[in-house]
């Protein structure tokens, strides 16, 4: 191990509880959201469809309201990244990934209540509570948005394969406590490796 001696112990910290319970959910939520547009693709049953389409419609509302949750948690409770220092390339691979993934989770969400509005339907929140009217009801509309909304979901795929990756790689290779600070249960580590200061 790295012991510095001359070099105080470094709090190591975990990311606060509503962090960690808004990333686990809305991931969670990003799963369901896919799988119910592929669990629907393989259905013929239009009552079923329909059903199906509704609820990942309200599943994609959550991940909206989730991402203004994180965004008020990630003000409140800014980062630590204490002990770990970062190379500047890993500092901006981090901040870039984090940027597009909070930038494709505004987008898809909103992407599918204008295509549901240009569709001619209205959006409720959790059914119950009517959103404002983004599009007006348009079918060439609907299909530039479908296509947006499908390049999206692509996009959303490739970034989570990423991150997933950067995360085992976190945890796996550099040995940092990066998921660890993100996973609830599990004791995070401790920062001897890094306690010299040195960015790895
Ligand atoms: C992060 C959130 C979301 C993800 C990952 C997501 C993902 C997807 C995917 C993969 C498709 C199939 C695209 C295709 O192959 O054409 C789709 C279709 C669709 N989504 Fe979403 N979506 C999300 C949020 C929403 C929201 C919030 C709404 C509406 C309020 C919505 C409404 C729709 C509609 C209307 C379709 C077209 C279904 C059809 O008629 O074929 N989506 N979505
Ligand atoms: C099993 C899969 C996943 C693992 C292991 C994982 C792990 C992590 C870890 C360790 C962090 C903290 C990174 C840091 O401090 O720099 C993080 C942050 C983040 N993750 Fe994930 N994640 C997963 C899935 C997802 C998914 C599916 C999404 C999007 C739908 C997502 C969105 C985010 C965002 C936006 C952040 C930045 C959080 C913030 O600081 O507010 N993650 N993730």
């Amino acid at each position: 191990m790295n012991h510095s001696s001359n070099s105080p112990p470094i709090l190591v910290e975990r990311m606060s509880l509503l962090t960690i319970f808004t990333h686990w959910i809305s991931a969670f939520a990003s799963v369901c959201a896919l799988s119910a547009i592929w669990l629907r693709e393989l259905l013929s049953d239009d009552a079923v469809r329909a059903t199906i389409l509704g609820v990942h419609r309200q599943i994609g509302l959550t991940i909206l309201v989730l991402w203004i949750i994180r965004l008020v948690a990630r003000i409140i409770h800014p980062k630590k990244h204490s002990g770990e220092p970062l190379t500047p390339i890993l500092k901006l691979a981090a901040a870039g990934s984090h940027v597009a993934l909070y930038s494709i989770l505004l987008a898809m969400p909103l992407l599918g209540w204008a295509t549901t509005n240009a569709q001619g339907h209205a959006v409720l929140l959790f059914n119950l509570l009517p959103l404002p009217t983004l599009t007006a009801v348009d079918p060439d509309m609907v299909d530039t948005l479908q296509e947006y909304h499908k390049w999206g979901s692509w996009a959303l795929m490739g970034i989570v394969v990423m991150h997933f990756s950067a995360a085992l790689w976190h945890h796996i290779f550099r040995k940092d406590h990066v998921l660890a600070a993100m996973i609830p249960l599990v004791k995070p580590r401790t920062n001897h490796k890094f306690n010299s200061n040195q960015p790895l």
